[in-house]
Parts: C-alpha cells; structure tokens; sequence
C-alpha cells in the first residue's frame, strides 16, 4: 500500500462504553428504557417535549460525570502528532474526544452540550437541564431543543465529511453498529475510491464484511495499539 497521508475515522458508541455511557443497542442500551420513536424524532419531540427534554437533560447531565478512556486518549495522541490529514468523525454526542485532547472532530449526530435555538436558529453552549424552558441566550425566546440529530433529520456536515471520504488513504471505524445510515456507509465510500479499511469493534458489526480488516476486543486495547503502530 502506497504511504498513507489522509486518515478519517469514524466513532460510535462503543468507543465512549468503558466511560460508562451506554450504547444504543447492547444489552443495558439505552433504548432499552425509552423506545427511539419515544425520544429521538421530531415527531416525539412535537407529541411529548416534557419527555424529551427531560430524557435528554439526563443524558446531558449524566455525561458530565464521565471522563474519557485510553481510547479517547489514544485518538487525541494521533491527532497532535499525525502530519498528514485527519478527520474524525464521530457519531457520538458527548464531548469525550475533545476532553480527551483531540481537535479535529466533527459531530454528525449533533451535541449533548449545545442547545438550538429554534426561533433564531442559534446554537449555544448548554449545560444545564432545558425542561423548565430558558431563554434563548442570544434572542431570548425560549424555544431551545438539544442540538442532537434526531431520526428523520439530516446529519451534519455531509459535504465536509464526503469530501475528506474522497480524499483517504485509509478509513477506520471504532466502536460502532454499521445500524445507522449514511454514517454505516462510508466504509464503502472509502473503499471504493481506493482507501484501505480497517474496523475495531467489541464484535463484527452490520459492515464487517466490507473492511479489509477487522479486529476485535475493547476499544481501550485495540485504539492504543492501533495509533502505536501507526505512528512507529
Ligand atoms: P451502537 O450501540 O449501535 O453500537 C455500538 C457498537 O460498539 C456495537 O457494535 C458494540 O459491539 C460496540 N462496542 C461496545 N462496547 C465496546 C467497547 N468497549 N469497545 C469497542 N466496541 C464496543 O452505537 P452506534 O453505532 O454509535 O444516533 O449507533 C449509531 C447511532 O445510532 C447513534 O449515533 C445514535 C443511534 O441512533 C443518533 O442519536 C442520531
């Protein structure tokens, strides 16, 4: 394989497990106590918003005591000293890369500490809970939602994210399903324009079949041995 200079990485949920914070569809997922059509669409959100804000304002809060892993920290290491480009995309809404010390982290699914502004379209730092209806800070209405990607909406940033697909060497997911499009698609973005591919899950997920190689085990021993060898 040619020298590898553009990298993205894709995270999910399992990269943020031995934080403590639950993923989606384990055992003890999330969506075990809350059906997602109960709180992550628009349509929850119209039908029963006391629901929703107080779901999220939980998860908002809960976050908050959590701290990054090895994982986190290993990404944050490749990101300070890794030359060529670097994207990681990550699925999550919790700020666990960024307080793990990686910077180039973009956030397809939204943020567990922004809220948006529904009337002005702001988006704010939040990190107290939004059930009892505050202000917006910047035009004071108070029509605030969590700032999260809900079913049925768009994700993110999808030019910023196809572009850096189309430029890479070499595509990694971490700690995720391969349940949820169009993220669970961009291994096969990738490789069709000729990136190498590389999984590191618990266990194989939906897409397993479309890496060139996967490893299994936790992501606190895979992603440190994997930015090791990288980076010699
Ligand atoms: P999932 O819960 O679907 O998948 C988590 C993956 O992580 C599974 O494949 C697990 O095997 C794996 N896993 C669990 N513990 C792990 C560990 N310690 N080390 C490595 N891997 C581990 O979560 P996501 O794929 O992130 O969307 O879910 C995708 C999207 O579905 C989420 O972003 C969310 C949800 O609906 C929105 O909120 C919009």
């Amino acid at each position: 394989m040619a020298a590898i200079q553009n990298i993205v990485i894709l995270t999910g949920a399992g990269i943020s497990a031995e934080s403590g914070i639950d993923t989606f569809r384990g055992a003890g997922g999330l969506w075990e106590n809350h059906r997602v059509e109960d709180v992550a669409t628009p349509e929850a959100f119209a039908r029963d918003p006391d629901l929703v804000l107080r779901f999220y304002d939980m998860r908002r809060a809960a976050i908050q005591t959590r701290e990054p892993n090895a994982a986190h920290a290993a990404l944050a290491r490749l990101d300070r000293e890794w030359r060529g480009n670097l994207l990681i995309v990550t699925q999550n809404v919790d700020d666990l890369h960024e307080r793990g010390g990686a910077r180039r982290v973009l956030h397809m699914h939204g943020e567990h500490l922004n809220a948006w502004c529904t009337a002005c379209d702001a988006r704010s730092r939040w990190t107290g809970p939004l059930i009892d209806r505050p202000p917006c800070p910047v035009c004071g209405t108070p029509a605030l939602r969590p700032d999260i990607v809900w079913f049925g909406e768009m994700p993110y940033r999808m030019e910023e994210i196809y572009d850096a697909l189309r430029a890479a060497d070499l595509f990694v997911s971490i700690g995720t399903s391969g349940a949820v499009y169009p993220a669970a698609g961009f291994v096969r973005n990738a490789r069709d324009l000729g990136a190498a591919t590389l999984e590191l899950n618990l266990e194989r997920s939906q897409g397993s079949g479309w890496f060139d190689e996967s490893r299994l085990g936790p992501a606190t021993e895979l992603v440190p041995a994997w930015v090791g060898e990288l980076l010699g």
